[in-house]
């Protein structure tokens, strides 16, 4: 297949394909991680900025790593360390960046949408990192590969995603990419924090976590956005904990192949308890994992690396 996309801004605007092929090369990449000199010369010669304008550890760690494991030269910049302080216009700022030919830039924005823009006024490739609350597709396309990888196909599967929904990139960009691949998502929370309308997306709703937990072939658990809530969406944490937190006793009533994401921060014995975050069900770290193939896959498929591999 001829990897034709520019960038990746969101997961509405991959194929059911496209998705594949993605998750297909990270399988390739991901051996390159248990070699005892983790390095390939793929991307040597090719420059990746990282552009974070909000934090990070997963997300901005994993990008980095994922360029280096292939030889790429990698530059991070923050907002705090950058001439954004002193007044610089994001766009000005790509600009810039742009001027001393980087070949893909990767970056992470409050603002939704500020990637795409990007994407509109700038030649290089650019990665979008998490934009607002909006999307995060290379989150969503790692969550799909690390479901892949365990069920063996994602056709037909029920996936609950419970927590704060309403101020979720990480749940609008899978709901979007497991729908696509023929899972069934089914949203779970107070009502609060389900926005109206999101069944329009191809998800259902329901607002009592048992029953989304007792059907599910996998169980992803969100953080509450306290950054992003310009209200108080809910009473205490330890309330919180005790309606839609997964404990032991709720996931007692799951099924007994039931796999638990969560993709991170973990605020612990809020939306998830220490045991269940570190049980046997619990696949949060082969998520971190995977994350740095799906990310090699993805600076590799936007270098050309597909239509080269073509050539050949
Ligand atoms: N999953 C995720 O985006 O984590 P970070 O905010 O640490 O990058």
């Amino acid at each position: 297949m001829q990897f034709a996309k520019r960038h990746i801004l969101d997961m509405a605007s991959l194929s059911a394909d496209e998705i594949a092929f993605i998750l297909d090369t990270a399988e390739t990449m991901r051996e390159i991680s248990e070699r005892p000199i983790k390095k390939v010369p793929t991307l040597r010669g090719k420059t990746i900025v990282l552009f974070f304008y909000e934090p990070s550890t997963r997300t901005r760690t994993s990008f980095d790593i994922a360029a280096k494991r292939l030889s790429a030269d990698s530059i991070s910049i923050s907002a705090s360390s950058s001439s954004i302080v002193k007044g610089e216009t994001l766009i000005d700022t790509a600009r810039n960046l742009e001027a001393m030919k980087p070949d893909v830039i990767v970056i992470r924005h409050s603002s939704s949408g500020a990637p795409h823009m990007l994407a509109d006024m700038v030649n290089t490739s650019i990665i979008n990192a998490g934009d607002g609350m909006h999307a995060h597709p290379s989150q969503a396309l790692l969550d799909l590969m690390t479901v892949r990888r365990r069920k063996g196909n994602l056709d037909g599967l029920r996936i609950a995603i419970v927590g704060d929904i309403t101020h979720s990139r990480v749940a609008r960009s899978n709901i979007i990419g497991f729908t696509k691949m023929g899972a069934h998502v089914a949203l779970a929370g107070p009502p609060t924090m389900i926005p109206k309308g999101i069944e329009s997306f191809g998800a259902s709703v329901t607002y009592n976590v048992d029953d989304a937990v007792r059907d599910a072939d996998v169980i992803m658990m969100l953080r509450i956005q306290k950054e992003r809530q310009k209200s108080f969406l809910f009473s205490t944490e330890r309330e919180y904990a005790k309606e839609y937190g997964l404990t032991k006793q709720r996931l007692e009533k799951s099924k007994p192949d039931v796999l638990i994401m969560h993709p991170g921060p973990v605020n612990r014995g809020v939306e998830i308890s220490p045991e269940v975050a570190d049980s046997s069900f619990s696949i949060i770290l082969d998520q971190v994992t995977n994350g740095v193939a799906l990310r090699m896959a993805l600076f590799y498929l936007l270098s050309g690396g597909a239509r080269n591999a073509d050539d050949n």
